[in-house]
């Protein structure tokens, strides 16, 4: 079958697309409001771009009255947003995130999530999260469409190694899972090891000053 994609509508396009370019994972993703109110929405269009510098890219459309959505307003005005990682346990509080609320409604109230300070930057982020990547936006790219932010990687939190790798328990997972969370494993304690030993450089030595 081939097909000629400039023969298909919005519409047409967005549901071939995404229903074959699959799976996405989802982001969950907080941003401030103006008056303070934490922001919280899924976006599955969304992945990591890049390593030198370590960037993300989430694509928000707007809404159907062509007004923009919170997060974008937010990330525009701050240019800072926290990209979380959902487990089983999160997977319908996330979920109900995408519901539509008034700016200054927090979806993290509304859902029941607890807010917990970032590192370095201001929105933030989710407690009940396994892993959050705070970004500060790198480059804005805008289409007919959408708005894709391409954020890059400041801060990694992540919940313990047991904790970290029960996500999705019982779903059905690639053949390479096994090994990629092993591999990913042995790079989390390298850069635990190498982030001790850096700070421990860091300090001034006793025998200066
Ligand atoms: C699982 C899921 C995935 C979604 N993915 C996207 C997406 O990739 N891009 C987008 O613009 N909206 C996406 N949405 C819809 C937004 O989450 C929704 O419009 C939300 O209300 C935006 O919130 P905000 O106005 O607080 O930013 C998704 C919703 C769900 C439930």
């Amino acid at each position: 079958m081939d097909i000629d994609f400039s023969q298909l509508t919005e519409y047409q396009r967005y549901k071939l697309m995404a229903s074959l370019i699959v799976p996405r994972p989802i982001a969950l993703v907080t941003t401030l409001g103006p008056d303070g109110t934490v922001n919280a929405a899924p976006f599955s269009m969304f992945n990591m771009v890049g390593e030198e510098p370590p960037i993300v890219m989430i694509s928000l459309n707007r809404r159907d009255d062509a007004s923009l959505k919170d997060t974008a307003l937010n990330i525009v005005r701050t240019g800072e947003f926290v990209v979380h990682m959902a487990d089983e346990a999160i997977a319908a509080q996330m979920h109900r995130c995408g519901e539509h609320h008034p700016p200054h409604v927090s979806e993290l109230d509304v859902v029941g999530f607890t807010a917990l300070p970032s590192k370095v930057v201001a929105p933030p982020r989710i407690a009940e999260a396994p892993v959050a990547f705070e970004c500060t936006l790198f480059e804005t790219m805008e289409t007919a469409s959408r708005q894709v932010f391409i954020g890059q990687v400041r801060w990694m939190h992540a919940r313990d190694e047991q904790g970290l790798f029960t996500l999705f328990p019982g779903s059905r997972r690639p053949a390479t899972a096994g090994q990629s969370r092993r591999v990913t494993l042995r790079v989390l304690k390298h850069a635990q090891g190498t982030q001790r030993r850096v700070a421990r450089r860091g300090r001034p030595s006793r025998r200066v000053g």
